[in-house]
């Protein structure tokens, strides 16, 4: 059952604790609800993309306390210092690089201490804001754990501006809507990408375009940059570089050869250093918290190529196979 509770001290804390054991919750921003789960969980971000029925991973916004709570994951340049100082707390999304992680020869899958890399699709770059909505400022306070949160309706509705649309949308599949009236600016933030040298507006949204050019100069419109190289994926909203592995992807694979790795889905006896289980209960959840974790591996493992068993083509199950049809691709976009 889906609880609604009006946000008052003891619904966040029941949020904070909801959040750190991994559940969803639907929280108030000031800009429109969003669907929150711990940023650092990749099964907690899975469940997102399930919950919203979305076909592919795309990134996700990441909300934080405070700008060095971004700085923790995200490069934070002088310039974008600056639009946090004027900004923040507000509806402006800064999609800046993803901090370099740790150097490592540790095992993986390790515990993510640091970002799931499918809050950000395997991207090389984040969106993170900090949101000015007292209820979502003392829930990321509370749960202590940065937020992955998109907009709280079901893939290709409309953003949701009060609790009962909400509820409507999203009804068992989230453990708790937090309720807080209606979203006071009623549209999605601003999305302003600083990877390049010039800013690229990538949304436009409750950060009006001409304060952000008051306060940093000329700012770019075209939704696609005009640097762009082949690595870059065209789509709008798709700014940085997608991890790809640089082993060749086969897919549909029943098995693999001598040299090639194998990625398997379901019970499956096959093992060995070369084998990877996607879910061994077959739990499509579990296999997209784990896919960008065992990619890393494998192409790590100096392989002839990376055979993939068939997925199925249901539920999380589609942005699966849609993300590693795209890593399948020769010019490795996207
Ligand atoms: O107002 C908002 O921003 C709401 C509330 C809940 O904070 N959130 C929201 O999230 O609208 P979502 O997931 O519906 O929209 C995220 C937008 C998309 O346009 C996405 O393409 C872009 O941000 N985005 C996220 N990460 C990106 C990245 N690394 N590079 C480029 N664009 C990115
Ligand atoms: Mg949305």
């Amino acid at each position: 059952m889906t609880e609604i509770r009006a946000a008052d001290r003891d619904a966040i804390d029941q949020a904070a604790g909801l959040l750190r054991r991994g559940e969803l919750v639907a929280i108030p921003t000031e800009t429109v609800y969003g669907l929150a789960a711990n940023a650092t969980d990749d099964r907690a971000v899975a469940r997102i993309f399930e919950a919203k029925g979305r076909p592919r991973f795309n990134p996700l916004i990441v909300h934080v306390g405070s700008p060095a709570e971004a700085a923790r994951f995200a490069v934070m340049d002088d310039r974008v210092q600056e639009l946090a100082q004027r900004f923040w707390p507000g509806p402006l999304t800064l999609v800046v690089p993803v901090r370099p992680p740790p150097p490592s020869g540790a095992a993986e899958p390790s515990p993510p201490s640091t970002l799931s890399p499918l809050a950000t699709a395997g991207l090389d770059t984040v969106a993170v804001r900090l949101p000015a909505h007292p209820v979502a400022r003392a829930v990321i306070a509370a749960a202590g754990v940065p937020l992955a949160a998109p907009s709280a309706n079901r893939s290709g509705a409309v953003s949701p501006t009060d609790p009962r649309a909400v509820h409507e949308e999203l009804a068992e599949r989230v453990a708790l809507i937090l309720a807080a009236g209606r979203s006071p600016i009623g549209v999605e933030s601003t999305v302003l990408d600083l990877c390049g040298d010039r800013p690229h507006l990538l949304r436009p949204g409750g950060c009006p375009l001409e304060e952000i050019v008051e306060a940093i100069g000329p700012v770019e419109t075209a939704a696609v940059r005009a640097d762009d190289d082949a690595m870059r994926p065209r789509s709008p909203g798709l700014a940085g570089r997608h991890y790809a592995p640089r082993t060749p992807l086969r897919l549909e694979a029943r098995h693999h050869k001598a040299g090639e790795a194998l990625v398997t889905f379901g019970p499956d006896l096959r093992q060995g250093p070369e084998v990877a289980n996607l879910s061994a209960d077959g739990d499509l959840v579990e296999a997209a918290a784990n896919l960008f974790h065992l990619l890393r591996r494998l192409d790590k493992g100096g392989y002839a190529a990376i055979a993939v068993s068939p997925i199925p083509m249901a539920g999380l199950g589609l942005a699966i196979n849609d993300r590693l049809r795209r890593a399948a691709l020769p010019d490795r976009i996207g």
